[in-house]
């Protein structure tokens, strides 16, 4: 049995495929991605209030964070959305500090394609953290999880974002008008993309 067989969870229904990922992705230089625990509420809530104001701008979800209630009722879902193979959310730990959350949503297991979403804390970005933990993310997809398109969908103005599904060497296939509501009013979305057969995964 390889070591993603080992990993990964696997069952069965009608002709899909349940997928709950590995619970430890290593992405190099002292950064490690870990599905999230319910233990974890407390340090995600802290960087949550401490980023809030960023974090609002382009995550619709900070605003209806608001108590560390709603943290754990994350986690929960997050654990549910896991084993429905749904999302896989992990957290980002730089040398062992916490630092932000990446992830996988909109997993199709019948079309194989899905979404990559991520924030990070202000303390630590400029720092390829992000970029490092999307290209790894980018790997479980095509190499573990057998998907054939990985996407990354960024509202116009969100540059810093925009710059990380450049620099993982996504293409820009279009906007979607208006596809988001933002407090800033309804954004325009860019949806990124690459395919298995194009990703330089090194
Ligand atoms: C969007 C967001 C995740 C970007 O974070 P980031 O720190 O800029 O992204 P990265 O970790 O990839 O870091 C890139 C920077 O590190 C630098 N860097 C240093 N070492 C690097 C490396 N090994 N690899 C890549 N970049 C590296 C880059 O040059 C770049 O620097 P710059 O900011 O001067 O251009 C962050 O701003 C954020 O959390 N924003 C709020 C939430 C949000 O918008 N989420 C995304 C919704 S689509």
């Amino acid at each position: 049995m390889g070591a993603g067989d080992q990993s990964l969870r696997r069952a069965r229904g009608g002709n899909e495929t349940v997928i709950s990922g590995p619970d430890v992705l290593d992405a190099g230089d002292g950064l490690v991605l870990r599905h999230f625990t319910l233990d974890d509420a407390q340090v995600i809530y802290e960087h949550v209030q401490a980023n809030r104001e960023r974090l609002r701008r382009y995550l619709p979800w900070a605003d209806r964070t608001v108590s560390i209630e709603h943290t754990f009722q994350f986690l929960l879902d997050a654990s549910a959305a896991r084993q429905a193979g749904q999302w896989l959310v992990y957290g980002l730990w730089q040398d062992g500090e916490f630092v932000g959350a990446a992830g996988t949503h909109d997993i199709d297991r019948v079309d194989h394609h899905l979404s990559i979403g991520y924030w990070i804390s202000q303390s630590a970005e400029g720092r390829g953290i992000v970029t490092r933990a999307c290209r790894r993310l980018i790997r479980l997809a095509f190499e573990e999880l057998g998907m054939e398109r990985v996407e990354i969908r960024v509202a116009v103005g969100n540059d810093r974002s925009c710059a990380i599904a450049a620099r993982l060497g996504l293409k820009l296939e279009g906007v979607l008008r208006h596809a988001q509501k933002l407090p800033s009013g309804y954004a325009d979305i860019r949806v990124y993309s690459v395919l298995r057969g194009e990703f330089q995964g090194s």
